[in-house]
C-alpha cells in the first residue's frame, strides 16, 4: 500500500497495546538521545528566543526539549495522526511547558507564511516520506533565511550486530520491504545531504554518531530497535515472527562477546541570506 502522503508510520492503525508499547519505544529513544541532540541544535545555532518548528513532532518528546530552550519564544510541534498529537498534549501538560503549540498538519500542506520560522527540526521523519523532495521544499519555504534546518535520522545499513541471528536478518528483510511498500525509506540517511543540497541549503553538514554497545550495553542498545512495531496490525503474521527474531536476538545479552553498533545521521543546513544585487547604474545610451 503506498500513499504520496501518508507515508510509512501507520501509527493510528495500531491497537491500544501496541500504541502504548510503540510511544514507550518513542520515549526511551528520546531520552537516550536527548543530550546529544541538545548539543547538536545548540551548536547548530537554536537559540532562547527563536520561533521553531519540529515536523512530525509525534508525542512531542523533543519538542519539549525545543521548547525550554527556545523559552520565551515559541515552538509549534506538527503531526498528522490526531492519536499522536493526544499523547504530544499528555505530554506538554505533564512536563509543564506552555510555550508549545500542537497542530495537525502534514508536511506536504506546511500551511505557514513564507519565511516564518528560525529553526526546524525533523526526527526519525524523513525514512517515512514517500516525497522528501516536495517536503524539503516546503520546509525551506517556511524557514526565514538564516534559518537553520536539522535533521536526525537512520540508515539501515548502518546497523550491525555480531552473531546476528538468521531470524533478525530474516525479519529486517521484511522490514526493509513493507516501510518501502508504503512509501518510506529505510535507508535515508545517505541521501540527506543530497535532499538538502537539492532543496538550496547552503552550509550543510553532515555527523554520523555511532553508538556502541561496549559503551552502553547490548540490551539498551536492543531497546531502542523497533523490530517492525509500527507494522505489526496490518501485518499479523510479522509480529509473530518479530517475535521470534528479538527472542533470538536478545538471548545475545548473556553471551559475552556479541557486540552491536549503529549510525544516527544528523544534518543541519542554513537558508542563505537573501544576496543583495546592487542596481545596475545608469550609462547613457550609445
Ligand atoms: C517515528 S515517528 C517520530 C516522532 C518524533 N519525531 C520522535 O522522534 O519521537 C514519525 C512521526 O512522523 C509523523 N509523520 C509521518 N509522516 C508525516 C507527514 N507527512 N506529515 C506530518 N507528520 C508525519 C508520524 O505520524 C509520526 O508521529
Amino acid at each position: 500500500m503506498m500513499n504520496n502522503t501518508t507515508g510509512s508510520y501507520p501509527f493510528d492503525t495500531l491497537r491500544k497495546e501496541q500504541r502504548h508499547q510503540e510511544l514507550n519505544r518513542l520515549e526511551r529513544k528520546a531520552a537516550f538521545f536527548s543530550e546529544l541532540e541538545k548539543e547538536k541544535w545548540v551548536q547548530a545555532g537554536l537559540k532562547s528566543g527563536m520561533k521553531a518548528l519540529d515536523l512530525g513532532c509525534g508525542a512531542g518528546f523533543t519538542s519539549c526539549e525545543i521548547a525550554k530552550i527556545t523559552y520565551p519564544g515559541t515552538v509549534i510541534g506538527v503531526d498528522f495522526s490526531e492519536a499522536m498529537l493526544e499523547k504530544a498534549m499528555e505530554v506538554k501538560k505533564s512536563k509543564g511547558i506552555t510555550n508549545l503549540n500542537l497542530e495537525l498538519v502534514n508536511v506536504y500542506q506546511l500551511n505557514f507564511p513564507d519565511n516564518y520560522f528560525d529553526f526546524i527540526h525533523a526526527r526519525f521523519f524523513f525514512q517515512h516520506l514517500t516525497n522528501p523532495i516536495v517536503a524539503i521544499n516546503n520546509i525551506y519555504r517556511v524557514l526565514k533565511p538564516g534559518g537553520i534546518f536539522c535533521v536526525f535520522d537512520v540508515d539501515n545499513d548502518w546497523f550491525t550486530i555480531y552473531p546476528k541471528p538468521e531470524s533478525l536478518t530474516k525479519l529486517a528483510q521484511k522490514i526493509s520491504a513493507i516501510q518501502q511498500a508504503q512509501g518510506g525509506d529505510g535507508y535515508v540517511g545517505r541521501k540527506l545531504w543530497s535532499y538538502f543540497k537539492k532543496a538550496g541549503f547552503s552550509k550543510i553538514e553532515t555527523q554520523v554518531e555511532v553508538i556502541t554497545s561496549d559503551k552502553f550495553g547490548l540490551k539498551t542498545i536492543l531497546n531502542l530497535l523497533s523490530f517492525g512495531s509500527p507494522y505489526y496490525s496490518q501485518y499479523q503474521d510479522l509480529a509473530i515472527f518479530a517475535e521470534r527474531a528479538k527472542k533470538d536476538t536478545y538471548s545475545l545479552i548473556d553471551v559475552a562477546d556479541a557486540w552491536a553498533g549503529f549510525g544516527i545521521f544528523m544534518v543541519t543546513g542554513c537558508k542563505p541570506n537573501a544576496v543583495l544585487i546592487p542596481n545596475p547604474v545608469k550609462i547613457e545610451p550609445f
